[in-house]
């Protein structure tokens, strides 16, 4: 398919209700024609994380309505549609659920293709909303729920090189912002605090960065962080040192495993390299600010998305079902697919060498 395309992509995986029409032209280009993200944070405040089952309930009662309003912000009908992407996994299942209906019926309706999408693919096309990426790219891809490097080659071709081995960086955030109960997101409520704070005061644990491989650890920095709010009586500026101490952790662990994973990409391409850095982590300006210079002292180029198409958005969605149907990836049978609580990207690394977490839903990363 040369011609440009439009879709209504759909996202509705973790916290968000998220709807987008995306237009891609013929050249590549990408035109966000509406874009909604409906946020649940204050739903989910009260606990210090995301309730599955309140989730659930809040995509039930709203995606329809976050769908209508991008469909009339931008002006067009079903019938100028040629598809409907629908975040298919992986994430919590009961809001994937009511986002892939919603778009199954749609499409029926209005006798479309439906467009199953992997969350994470989002994400990794993520950088092409505001700028040209050209495969190949190193990409880190760093939220709440996910954390790995992965070697992309094209549409579909993505091949895990590392991954933490238990939690996520994103989670290690909203766990310590928890402890702390200095807010829900915890990432950009640590990130505000950390800005008071000495990143020198306490001496957190990095592990993994002794040991050769590219894989990653977080859990132990989760527990040694808690374990210092719950036996010292920190001051507001004790919490700031913490935050900040913390950030900085999270920071070199994501360095220094970036500049070996620049290493090894850079042995496999000629050219010049791209590192892409994607998912709400990556809104973290100490973050950013670390890769950027490992990625300059490598001779890299660093590609990161806007902020707002860091965290879960549907532009994203919409995006990778555009490249997918002008790519004639897209499954003629769409409607009869299941939602996957869990999906790894590179599925032949997940299921040979489970990074972690494997069991009866199959191997998460
Ligand atoms: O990509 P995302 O919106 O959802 C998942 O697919 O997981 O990422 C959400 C995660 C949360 O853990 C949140 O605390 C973290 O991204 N996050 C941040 C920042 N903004 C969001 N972490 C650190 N600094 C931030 N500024
Ligand atoms: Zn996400």
């Amino acid at each position: 398919m040369s011609e440009s395309v439009t879709i209504l992509g759909i996202e509705t995986s973790c916290d968000e209700t998220a709807a987008a029409i995306l237009r891609r032209n013929k050249n590549g280009d990408v035109e966000i024609l509406a874009e909604t993200v409906h946020s649940q944070i204050d739903e989910h405040a009260p606990y210090g994380g995301v309730v599955p089952e309140i989730a659930a309930r809040a995509h039930a009662d709203i995606t329809d309505t976050v769908v209508v309003r991008t469909l009339e912000e931008s002006g067009l009908d079903l019938a100028s549609l040629d598809g409907i992407a629908a975040t298919s996994g992986p994430g919590l299942i009961g809001g994937v659920m009511v986002g892939m209906m919603t778009g199954k019926a749609l499409a029926l309706a209005a006798g479309k293709p439906f467009i199953p999408i992997n969350h994470l693919e989002g994400h990794a096309l993520s950088p092409r909303l505001a700028e040209a990426c050209s495969f190949p790219y190193l990409l880190l891809l760093v939220s709440g729920g996910h954390c790995q490097f992965l070697e992309v080659t094209g549409l579909g071709a993505y091949r895990r090189l590392g991954s933490t081995i238990d939690d996520a960086a994103g989670e290690a955030f909203d766990k310590l912002a928890k402890t702390l109960g200095i807010g829900f997101p915890g990432g950009p409520a640590v990130e505000r605090l950390a800005k008071h704070g000495d990143p020198h005061r306490f001496d957190l644990p990095r592990p993994l960065m002794n040991r050769p491989g590219l894989d990653l650890s977080f859990a132990g920095l989760k527990t040694a962080a808690a374990r210092v709010v719950e036996h010292e009586a920190l001051d507001e500026q004790g919490r700031a040192d913490l935050c900040a101490s913390f950030q900085l952790t999270v920071t070199d662990c994501l360095a220094g495993k970036t500049e070996r994973a620049l290493a090894e990409f850079k042995s496999r391409h000629d050219g010049e390299t791209r590192l892409v850095v994607a998912g709400g982590v990556a809104a973290n300006q100490t973050i950013r600010a670390a890769l950027d210079r490992v990625a300059q002292a490598d001779g890299a180029h660093l590609i990161a998305p806007p902020l707002r198409h860091c965290t879960d958005n549907a532009a994203m969605i919409a995006l990778a079902g555009a490249e997918r149907l002008v790519a004639g990836l897209v499954d003629a049978n769409g409607l009869s697919f299941a939602a996957r609580p869990r999906w790894p990207l590179d599925e032949a690394s997940a299921q040979s060498h489970p990074a972690y977490g494997g069991g009866k839903k199959g191997a998460k990363a």
